[in-house]
């Protein structure tokens, strides 16, 4: 609940001009689609079989020459269908040279990650330029997924041209390993199909009421006492891997919620008998909130602070701070008699705002807070004891009503709409007990047991603007980005990939270029065939993504669509 860390034209006129259907009889299908590409010719060449990437030398940026290298020589990729390139011979792809810009960079929210990549006709060497080794890392990937076929015979177009950049400078997955664990290597494995997807900020909600599966050198006792067992923590070694396996994939490091046990009802049952929803102890089974009226708590938040600030370099620091509910410190004496001699919830809420933000200031943090901060109907604070220049509220209700409010009040924002961007959604409820399962028909009602039904189809993710409705150019700067998220209740590594892909490629292509064409028509009907290769060659890669459409929809382009459609009905 409470608490922590970040660990954390535009005219595309080439491929997308004469045919609707063109751009899927090109082997070039590049995911995110970038910004700007223009391969007048479509023609091609082999890559020389000494071919090589030259680089300058930078821990993370060489690390990734090397992967990159490694994959373009091993995947072998063979598009779906057949297409009809002519390869020009006499000459090979020999290199592609990297240059960047400014190498000392760090990975920060809002650094340039632009790239320029180009393949001139009769020249052996390809150029990706970028200004930051980030940007060259997402050129790197894109030139990955430009060349094809099998081994030594491996084909790149020629005659390209791309110029690149996102639209938002966070783009992020959520991932919660509080309600059910995953290994590192789950973790590593979703890195690396995000930096695929380019996107750049893991989001690690470590922890929560359910579990504390984060091994703290300073405090220890969280996690032997808080994880489901000891082969199920991550120990500061584990977080260490991790950060450095992000740095190589272009992540912003990653951040996580912790939860120490100064806590007022922890482990009771979360909704008494007799009891009305606004008296439940907690929003789901799993109890547990911290105390703001005893000292000792600020003592194990500041330490696990400096312990997290410590293990994730990121600038940001997640605070947590949603969903506090007010039966969970009713059941506290010291807070019912700080109540009932005239004190208020939204006070408590305040002294820990009060007690605990300027101490992530000190550590050289920005504090990210869910919304309901500021928003939540009861227990919320004034915008006085938020100040803007150290935090960032992340949004995930009402859709753009909230993102309108948060920006208005004069905060940067991170959207994760449920309505939108939660991928757990759509799968039941978990409670037990509930008596409308064994009546004939009983099926959980319209939502079928999940609060926030329907399951987000990729077409509601890719089709969501998270700036609309803002119209004033100073509010929409104010939108950093948005997060996907896949809470964990109904989620573990045997469905992970699952949920996360191919739906969390469709925000990326959002958030990185925009869900419209060169005319400002939204390109949902384009994007389908476009993603469903990419989750192909995503699956030859090992990531476990879920099919979209039959296969025979791909091979027969077009004969999937529907028989209406007019521009302005996605509009
Ligand atoms: C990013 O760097 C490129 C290349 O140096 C430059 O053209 C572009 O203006 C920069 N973008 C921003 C937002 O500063
Ligand atoms: C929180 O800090 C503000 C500003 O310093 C102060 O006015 C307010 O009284 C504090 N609130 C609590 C509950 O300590
Ligand atoms: C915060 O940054 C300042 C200035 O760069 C530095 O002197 C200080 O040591 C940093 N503090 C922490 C806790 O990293
Ligand atoms: C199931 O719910 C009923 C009330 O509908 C309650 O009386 C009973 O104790 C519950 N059983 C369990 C096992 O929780």
């Amino acid at each position: 609940m409470f608490i922590f860390p970040k660990l954390h034209l535009l005219l595309i006129f080439l491929i997308s001009l004469p045919s609707p259907f063109l751009s899927t009889t090109t082997p070039i299908n590049i995911w995110p689609k970038p910004r700007f590409l223009s391969w007048p010719q479509h023609k091609a060449i082999t890559l020389s079989p000494d071919f090589t990437i030259i680089s300058p030398q930078h821990q993370h940026l060489s690390a990734s020459v090397t992967r990159y290298h490694n994959l373009i020589r091993s995947e072998n990729y063979s598009p779906l269908i057949t297409s009809s390139i002519k390869l020009t011979k006499g000459y090979t792809l020999s290199k592609l040279v990297v240059t960047v810009t400014d190498l000392s960079l760090p990975l920060h929210h809002g650094v340039n990650e632009s790239y320029t990549l180009s393949i001139p006709i009769k020249s052996s060497s390809a150029h990706l330029s970028a200004h930051s080794v980030w940007g060259a890392l997402h050129g790197l990937e894109t030139f990955s997924q430009m060349i094809w076929g099998k081994a030594p015979e491996l084909c790149a177009p020629v005659g390209i041209y791309i110029q690149d950049s996102p639209l938002f400078g966070h783009r992020g997955v959520l991932l919660d390993t509080s309600r059910n664990y995953y290994g590192v290597e789950d973790i590593t494995r979703t890195i690396k199909a995000m930096s695929a997807n380019k996107l750049n900020v893991f989001h690690w909600h470590i922890t929560d009421s359910h579990s504390f599966p984060l091994v703290l050198p300073s405090e220890p006792s969280l996690a032997a006492k808080g994880s489901y067992g000891p082969d199920m923590v991550y120990t500061p070694e584990d977080v260490s891997m991790i950060v450095q396996f992000g740095l190589d994939h272009g992540h912003t490091g990653s951040w996580g919620e912790a939860y120490p046990d100064i806590v007022t009802c922890g482990n009771m049952f979360w909704w008494p008998a007799g009891k009305s929803w606004e008296e439940r102890l907690a929003s789901e089974p799993g109890t547990g909130q911290l105390n703001p009226l005893n000292p000792k708590t600020y003592e194990v938040v500041k330490t696990v602070i400096q312990d997290v600030a410590k293990l994730f370099p990121e600038p940001f620091f997640h605070g947590g701070g949603d969903e506090v509910i007010p039966g969970c410190w009713k059941t506290d004496p010291a807070i019912t008699s700080f109540l009932s001699s005239g004190g208020t919830l939204s006070q408590l809420l305040e002294k820990y705002i009060n007690s605990t933000l300027p101490y992530i200031v000190s550590q050289n943090r920005t504090a990210v807070y869910w919304e309901d901060v500021l928003l939540d109907a009861q227990i919320k604070v004034e915008s006085s004891v938020l100040p803007k220049e150290h935090t960032i509220l992340q949004t995930w209700n009402n859709g753009p009503v909230n993102t309108k409010r948060i920006v208005a009040a004069g905060y940067r924002v991170i959207v994760s709409s449920s309505e939108y961007y939660y991928l757990d959604c759509g799968h039941g409820g978990f409670l037990g007990n509930d008596s409308q399962y064994d009546q004939q028909g009983g099926g959980g009602g319209s939502d079928g047991g999940s609060w926030c039904a329907p399951f987000k189809t990729w077409q509601t993710i890719y089709n969501y603007d998270i700036t609309d409705g803002l119209v004033d150019e100073e509010e929409r700067k104010l939108v950093l980005g948005g997060e996907v998220a896949l809470w964990s209740e109904q989620a573990d590594p045997t469905v992970l990939d699952s949920r996360l892909w191919p739906r969390a490629s469709a925000f990326a292509e959002s958030l990185w270029s925009g869900n419209r064409d060169e005319r400002g028509v939204k390109r949902c009907g384009e994007a389908l065939d476009r993603l469903n290769r990419w989750r192909y060659r995503m699956v030859k890669r090992g990531i476990g993504a879920e099919p979209i459409q039959p296969l025979w929809c791909l091979r027969n382009p077009g004969m999937c669509n529907a028989a209406v459609h007019s521009a302005s009905e996605d509009l």
